[in-house]
């Protein structure tokens, strides 16, 4: 299971990467927004921290003007991911950008029949967002379970499932269970997956134990 960071904070996309656990980098208008700072600027910056896919999605509505944007984006690096949102237009730009060689993320997936509609598009992500599903009374992760289901019955959909709006460790482990390809985290979800009192008190008594031997490896 591969996870990206879901966020456009570029010093917590440093520190985060640090840890070896980032495999690729979500943004959305929103987290832009957030950082007060140039889109194109941003993105770039993200793009030189981490390798792997980095999605930056276009502003339009129209087919048109999105395929500019999702030009202009893809020339950033060859690690931008367009993403793109799940609209009759957003998705005939999925396909001219997909068919052009250039990596798709359509957003905003609600639904397993937009995400079949996704996949037949070319899209080499579909990100359905569990957390705004459970937010309405909707079981988001069993949208992942009928998509991953879905998806395992043609092999030549090539789409990936990028598990969105993610909320907290257990969207993680459920999303896991199921197979998704991704997990898109917000950071705080990140540091929390790391979190355990069994782990704190543990080590404490490692800790002390330890002290009382007197010893050093380093110096052993
Ligand atoms: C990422 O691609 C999505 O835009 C993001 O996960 C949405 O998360 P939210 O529902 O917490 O805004």
């Amino acid at each position: 299971m591969k996870f990206f960071i879901d966020t456009a904070d570029v010093p917590t996309i440093r520190e985060l990467a640090a840890t070896g656990l980032v495999d690729g980098v979500t943004t959305n208008p929103s987290l832009v927004a957030k950082t007060g700072r140039k889109f194109i600027d941003v993105v770039a910056e993200i793009c030189a921290v981490v390798k792997g896919p980095v999605s930056a999605e276009v502003a339009a509505l129209d087919h048109e003007t999105m395929l500019a944007e999702g030009r202009r984006l893809a020339r950033i690096a060859p690690n931008v991911v367009v993403k793109v949102p799940l609209t009759p237009d957003g998705l005939k730009t999925c396909k001219a950008l997909s068919v052009a060689g250039t990596a798709v993320n359509v957003t905003l997936c609600f639904s397993a029949a937009q995400a079949i509609l996704a996949a037949k598009a070319g899209a080499a992500y579909v990100s359905p967002f569990v957390g705004r599903l459970d937010d309405v009374g909707s079981d988001g992760m069993q949208l992942i379970a009928d998509i991953c289901e879905i998806y395992d019955q043609y092999p030549d959909f090539a789409t990936e499932v990028l598990v969105a709006s993610v909320r907290h460790p257990i969207h993680v482990v459920q999303a896991a269970k199921l197979g998704a390809d991704v997990a898109t985290l917000p950071p705080a979800v990140l540091k929390q997956m790391f979190a355990h009192p069994l782990t704190d008190k543990g080590l404490a008594a490692f800790v002390a134990d330890w002290k009382s031997t007197g010893q050093s490896i380093l110096e052993g």
